[in-house]
């Protein structure tokens, strides 16, 4: 272990009251797809449709966590967590998207943040991590108006009925994979390619964000809300003046989309021009409903995006260059920490921004069981390299208040099924026995040192 690994030397560089968490989403984890009253997802009929998802891996099951609450809260109590990320599944709240509720979907939250209360873990909960309620993809999904509409009354639902339990609430979970790998790569839910769709779903999608933090402050002012965006850290794949503005095209498109109307109230005029039907959804007052004051976002990080020019290409005419760096993580990204400083200060040059979460960061290392321990040296790594530029950038004084891992337990990886194992707890899926991992000890010594200090 280098020095700049050792756990104990990585928590010094923290303030007493950096908050270190793990965090999870509810389709990648919970299982029991039927129990109680749940009704399907987008995701539930994706994952059954032959060819969609690797080795035809669904999330009837995943890690089981609906039925072994009590055994994961142990278990993030035992790695020290102090806050744990999660996502609430609509699909068990309002089975149709809307009207009837279905209440032991909400006992199942009650008893979970119950029992975080009871450990002293804070609450982050996320209202949309990808599982869309299957009955509203009958009008269109996040193509259709309706969709914000419902999205609104699901959030003020949910800051009423379990509000009271939470420390923060996040409306969306990177918004760029439902709307661009949902809409117009077709990899993800519900597996559309076409340009048309991708920009209804993100104006649909941006509009759902500022209806919702309406809602959610109808019923608490005074909770603190916010959105985590998966920003990508663009970089041009060569100093030529073609690919620095290839380069911004793709930050436009990709970060400014999300970025512009939420803080800025206006979408990247390139966009507009290259993608002609985002003004077809725009109505009067749409721009201000999005644009709400937050009081915090999460940015997720693991790898940096290489761009070059490609006339050929659709908008934003770019194609994806090769790694610079030969460190990749099993599922071939890219290893470069560095990216996430460049995608921080260019953030935070650009737009007025308020405090910020990283809301996930991790590796997919497929390190097994052996003699009973996980020797997942990689992620360790991974971990405690980036663990290193955050420590810089709160030196550096951005207002930078936390850090989740990601993942508590292996999980659902979506498209890439189970093959892909991202927990700092591994988890035997025939079995559903778990067994913490070396980072999984590393992380819960750091904890230990950070409280300690
Ligand atoms: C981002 C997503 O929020 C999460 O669901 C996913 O598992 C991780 N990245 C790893 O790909």
């Amino acid at each position: 272990m280098t020095r700049e690994s050792s756990p104990q030397a990585l928590a010094g560089r923290f303030p007493s009251d950096f908050l270190f968490g793990v965090a999870t989403a509810s389709y990648q984890i919970e299982g029991a797809v039927e129990a109680d009253g749940r009704k399907p997802s987008i995701w539930d009929a994706f994952s059954h449709m032959p060819g969609r998802v690797r080795g035809g891996d669904t999330g009837d099951v995943a890690c089981d966590h609906y039925n072994r609450l009590e055994a994961d809260l142990d278990l993030m109590a035992e790695l020290g967590a102090k806050a744990y990320r999660f996502s609430l599944a609509w699909p068990r709240l309002l089975p149709d998207g809307a009207g009837a509720i279905n209440e032991p979907g909400f006992a199942f939250y009650d008893r979970l943040l119950d029992g975080l209360k009871s450990r002293n873990i804070k609450a982050f909960a996320t209202l949309y991590h990808w599982d869309l309620p299957l009955a509203l993809m009958g009008r269109g999904g996040w193509t259709d108006r309706d969709t914000a509409e419902a999205f609104a009354d699901y959030a003020g639902l949910v800051t009423q009925r379990l509000g009271d339990r939470l420390d923060t609430i996040t409306t969306f979970n990177e918004p760029w994979c439902s709307v661009y790998l949902g809409h117009l790569m077709g990899v993800h839910a519900p597996g559309e390619r076409s340009m048309e769709a991708a920009m209804a779903a993100l104006h649909v999608t941006n509009l759902a964000h500022g209806l919702g933090v309406q809602a959610i402050r109808a019923e608490r002012a005074e909770m603190p809300v916010g959105i985590v965006l998966n920003a990508m850290s663009i970089m041009a794949a060569s100093d030529s003046d073609a690919d620095n503005k290839a380069a911004e095209r793709a930050n436009d498109f990709h970060n400014g989309v999300f970025f512009g109307p939420l803080f800025e109230g206006a979408y990247p005029q390139s966009v507009l021009d290259g993608c002609p039907d985002l003004a077809l959804h725009i109505r009067d007052g749409d721009l201000e409903t999005i644009r709400q004051p937050l009081d915090f976002w999460g940015l997720n990080y693991y790898t940096p995006m290489r761009v070059r020019d490609d006339a050929a290409s659709e908008f934003p005419h770019v194609a994806i260059a090769p790694a610079v760096r030969p460190e990749k993580t099993d599922i071939g990204w890219e290893v470069e920490p560095q990216g996430l400083s460049h995608i921080v200060s260019q953030l935070y040059g650009r737009y007025t921004l308020p405090e910020f979460y990283i809301t996930e960061n991790g590796a997919a290392d497929n390190t097994g069981v052996e003699n009973g321990a996980v020797s997942d040296t990689m992620r360790l790594d991974y971990i405690s390299t980036h663990l290193s530029v955050v420590a810089d950038l709160v030196a550096d004084n951005y207002p930078l208040q936390g850090y989740f891992a990601w993942s508590l337990v292996d999980n659902f990886e979506w498209a890439e099924g189970y093959s892909m194992r991202f927990g700092l707890v591994h988890v035997n899926y025939e079995t559903q026995l778990r067994t913490i991992k070396q980072s999984g000890y590393w992380y819960r010594d750091l904890i230990a040192a950070h409280c300690g200090k």
